[in-house]
């Protein structure tokens, strides 16, 4: 169904990624590819919430080389419910949790990244998210394109207009314990 929605909207399905709650497409628009995510009212009570949230924190990073540009948000209602999509630029490259090691300075290249979000309001930003009783990491959000870190996931993160001081703060401090956890596994 989602893909049938993306075609009707004028995208071509390339492939989809079976990673992430929402499993994006790779779609072509025209002259390139990008990434589509898609949310209807069938799918988990959360999902059109996050990709909404997704777009609008996207539009706030407009302009930032870090953080894919958003082509496209709308929210359709069709004969099956409502939904709602977004389209972003297309990074090519690797999860963080794909590469052994990484340099010092991809590493100082993120806690930068990270703490220009946290300047602009922007928190939560899901770099990690480890079963306690595993140890095992879930979140993937952070994709090397050429050797630079890029976040591109916004659908859990939090503004600090939607936030108390002390919420935002917790935010902020559970994506340096998030940062941590990189730091230490993926240390050249
Ligand atoms: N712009 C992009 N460029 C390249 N790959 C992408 C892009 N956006 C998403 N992906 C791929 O799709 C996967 C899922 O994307 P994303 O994290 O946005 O979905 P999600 O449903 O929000 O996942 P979750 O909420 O579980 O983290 C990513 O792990 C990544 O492999
Ligand atoms: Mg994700």
């Amino acid at each position: 169904m989602h893909a049938t929605i993306l075609e009707k909207e004028g995208y071509s399905i390339k492939y989809q990624f079976h990673a992430g709650a929402t499993k994006p497409y790779v779609v072509g628009n025209g002259n390139g590819i990008a990434v589509a995510k898609i949310a209807g009212t069938n799918d988990p009570a959360s999902s059109i919430v996050q990709v909404r949230q997704d777009a609008r924190i996207l539009r706030y990073c407009d302009g930032l080389d870090f953080v894919p540009k958003l082509y496209q948000f709308k929210e359709i209602e069709t004969d099956c419910g409502k939904y709602a999509y977004l389209i972003r630029e297309h990074l090519e490259g690797k999860d963080i949790y794909d590469i052994n090691y990484v340099s010092a300075g991809l590493l100082r290249q993120l806690e930068l990244q990270i703490r220009t979000l946290h300047e602009m309001g922007i928190a939560g930003l899901d770099l990690a998210i480890i079963s306690v009783e595993t140890g095992i990491c879930f979140a993937h959000n952070v994709i090397v394109q050429a050797g630079t870190p890029f976040l591109y996931d916004f659908g859990r993160s939090k503004h600090l207009v939607d936030l108390k001081k002390e919420e935002f703060d917790r935010e902020k401090d559970e994506d340096w314990a998030e940062f941590s956890y990189i730091l230490n596994t993926r240390k050249d």
